[in-house]
């Protein structure tokens, strides 16, 4: 079993060790969309959710930076099998750029924690903050998309995360506490007058039925009490292979791409990337002066 897990993590950082680390480039002009990725109930599968929907975004060519905003438990480096050794603050000490403090994952995926920075960005002066956004300004022409992982509940601080990017997804279980979770996290959403589309991702579900009744049902009670409109993203199956793999530090996408949960990430994948148009996104730039000014 042990002799497995190290396989599988040797085969997650051969894409590493395959080439040396690739440098952020600016690509494009255009801006990328930022996601957020939270729950109203925690454990229910927001950081398994974020890597693996990254990981299946990567295959359909998409270029996707996740950062880590769970300061609690930032369970990303361990889901991919990855130890940063900076973050962003560490871009206010001489010698240090964008470059140094996001790492090499998976299919070209970048990471980078968030760590314990992301809250000091409040205490910084505007030279400081300035010269943040100028280093990470450089992600918008690099990357496609941008995945926050969160923590769960309505803490100002992982709300702030959800008022500042340009889409939220919202993960749920069938369970009915994680349900009045989510739509506890709706409502404390609409009364900080969110306005980016809000997303459901139904995810541990042992049928496909079970995770339509739960976005009908959230749905109409978001739209019928709060006015919110919230859409599907899809479901994800229960599956004993998402635990083998957060044991083997190898995402369950690369570990085991044929099994039910790594086929669902696929679909949300898609559904994200060829689903209804959303507005212009402000990109990692507008993300960082909202995020900014709502946490001084
Ligand atoms: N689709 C799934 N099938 C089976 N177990 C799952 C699934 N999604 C998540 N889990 C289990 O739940 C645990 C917590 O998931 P995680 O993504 O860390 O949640 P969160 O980030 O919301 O705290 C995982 O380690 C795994 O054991
Ligand atoms: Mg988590």
């Amino acid at each position: 079993m042990r002799d497995q897990a190290e396989r599988l993590r040797q085969l997650a950082r051969g894409y590493q060790k395959a080439a040396p680390k690739s440098p952020i480039i600016k690509q494009s002009e255009s801006r990328a969309r930022v996601i957020t990725v939270t729950s109203g109930k925690g454990g229910v599968g927001k950081t398994n959710l974020t890597v693996n929907l990254a990981l299946a975004l990567a295959k359909l060519g998409q270029k996707v930076l996740i950062i880590d905003a769970d300061l609690g438990l930032a369970n990303v480096e361990f889901v991919l099998g990855l130890t940063p050794k900076y973050n962003l603050l560490n871009l206010l000490d001489g010698g240090y750029d964008i470059n140094d403090v996001v790492m090499d994952g998976p299919r070209g995926i970048k990471f980078m924690s968030g760590g314990s920075g992301i809250y000091q960005l409040a205490n910084l002066s505007d030279a400081q903050v300035q010269k943040i956004i100028g280093e990470v300004v450089l992600f918008d022409s690099w990357a496609n998309i941008i995945l926050i992982d969160t923590g769960a509940g309505l803490h100002r601080n992982v709300l702030n995360f959800v008022m500042a990017a340009d889409e939220v997804i919202i993960i749920t279980t069938p369970e009915p506490t994680a349900i009045a979770d989510a739509y506890a996290m709706i409502k404390a959403y609409a009364a900080h007058h969110g306005c980016a589309p809000l997303r459901l991702v139904v995810n541990r579900v042992l049928e496909a039925e079970e995770g339509q009744t739960v976005i009908d049902k959230l749905g109409k009670v978001a739209q019928r009490f709060l006015g919110v409109g919230v859409t599907n993203l899809g479901f994800v199956f229960e599956d004993p292979n998402v635990l083998k793999a957060v044991k083997s530090q190898v995402p369950v996408v690369v570990a085991h791409p044929e099994t039910v949960s790594a086929r669902c990430f696929d679909h949300i994948a898609q559904r994200l990337l060829y689903g209804r148009e959303v507005n212009q996104p402000s990109g990692i730039k507008g993300f960082f002066s909202k995020f900014i000014d709502l946490i001084r």
